[in-house]
């Protein structure tokens, strides 16, 4: 639990731009300061970030009275956490047992070839990014890709090319939407 009366170097990086513009300090108000809670708060801080920036894991430290290094370590170790900006349109392969049986691998490489990124990275442009999972609970259905988060079963190698077509002409179609709903 932190001291009521902050010292003043602690109050300097709580009123960083970076902080007061970001949800990480009401992250952190809602699990009470709580380092028990470490887990679900890095879970929260990327679902409204989309990743877990620098500043918000020296953040959390520092608020929980932590070393750094704790922090760093549990965003590594698990997959989850993605420790860079992800892309506009993320491509998620499932590696996990089942899928890696049915031919994960292949489809992984066959992304990898057409994004021209590896898995963790992310185009040069931010437009796409790719990355693995361990299992996301359909593995009856194995190879699963997630493609913007839905989920696509059944997925082979020579099916990648067809879910990229797909996703990019979505992609293009995304601003005229966008344009006739603020038209409505
Ligand atoms: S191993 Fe891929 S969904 Fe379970």
């Amino acid at each position: 639990m932190r001291a009521a009366t902050a010292p003043v170097r602690e109050i300097a990086i709580f009123n960083t731009p970076e902080i007061l513009s970001s949800p990480v300090g009401r992250i952190i108000e809602e699990h009470h300061n709580d380092r028990n809670d470490l887990i679900a708060m890095l879970l929260d801080i990327q679902d409204a970030m989309g990743f877990l920036p620098r500043f918000a894991m020296e953040h959390v430290a520092t608020r929980l009275e932590i070393p750094v290094t704790e922090v760093y370590g549990i965003a590594t170790f698990f997959k989850y956490f993605r420790l860079k900006p992800p892309g506009e349109h993320q491509c998620t392969v499932c590696t996990g047992t089942a899928c890696h049986v049915r031919g994960a691998a292949r489809v992984l490489r066959e992304f990898e070839r057409h994004l021209g990124i590896r898995s963790g990275e992310v185009t040069d442009d931010r437009e796409y990014g790719l990355e693995t999972v361990n299992c996301v609970g359909a593995c009856a259905l194995g190879p699963i890709v997630l493609v913007d988060g839905d989920y696509q079963g059944q997925v082979t190698a020579s099916k990648v090319p067809t879910l990229l077509r797909r996703l990019k002409r979505s992609a293009e179609k995304k601003p005229v939407a966008a344009r006739a709903e603020a038209a409505a």
